[in-house]
């Protein structure tokens, strides 16, 4: 568990609250959470006991980017343990090429970088991680993600959904195309002195690295 800000935090609150076993790898608030820390122990772990590793994507409570792409490399090298990403500030504010990286569980919402209301929850899960959803022993019932990829399959939900929170995606990504696909995607990283949205001499200071 990748820890460096308050919603990392809440990854291990609620994954305690479940009964896994946790280790937490942390970095002071403000601070990237460091890839290196992450390689040394899923590198250490011969006996393949990690079963996944929960990253915060980008964490929101000091708008400090992590290095998913490095640390899924890593998790990659382990072989056997899934990545669980949580994209609720990034996706749909930068490329995350889930495909691409292989990333297992990505998951987000609809009220950040897709600007439309809260009340949506987006999750991308992988075929690595549906062969280990069916091993799995943690109670799950309304956030069971089978019933709703049956429903999904047949165009529908398992419970109620907000019908009207529903409409709102396909309006947010018909405007994303009409100013050209990717134009939410953040300016350069690290800030660059050219863009002026990124220049300290306008007055404003940053609080954390990158
Ligand atoms: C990184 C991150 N994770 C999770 C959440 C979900 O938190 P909450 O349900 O309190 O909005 C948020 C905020 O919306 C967030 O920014």
């Amino acid at each position: 568990m990748g820890s460096n800000g308050k919603f990392g935090d809440r990854w291990a609150q609620i994954s305690k609250a479940f009964g896994l076993a946790v280790e937490v790898i942390s970095a002071e608030w403000g601070q990237a959470l460091d890839p290196e820390s992450f390689r040394a122990q899923l590198e250490a772990d011969a006996e393949k006991q990690i079963k996944a590793v929960i990253i915060t994507h980008s964490e929101t409570s000091t708008g400090v980017l992590n290095d998913l792409e490095t640390i899924n490399r890593y998790v990659k090298e382990h072989g056997e343990c899934l990545i669980i990403v949580d994209a609720v500030t990034s996706l749909g504010a930068m490329d995350i090429p889930i495909d691409q990286w292989g990333l297992d569980v990505v998951a987000s919402g609809s009220q950040k970088g897709y600007m439309i209301p809260p009340g949506l929850g987006f999750v991308a899960v992988g075929p690595r991680a549906w062969t280990a959803y069916a091993s799995a022993k943690i109670p799950k019932f309304y956030l069971d993600l089978l019933p709703y990829k049956k429903s999904a399959d047949k165009k529908t939900t398992p419970y109620t959904p907000p019908g009207e929170s529903g409409l709102c995606p396909e309006a947010s990504f018909a405007n994303d195309e009409s100013r050209g696909a990717g134009t939410y995607f953040c300016s350069p990283h690290p800030p660059d002195a050219s863009n002026p949205r990124c220049d300290e001499s306008v007055g404003i200071t940053f609080v954390c690295p990158g």
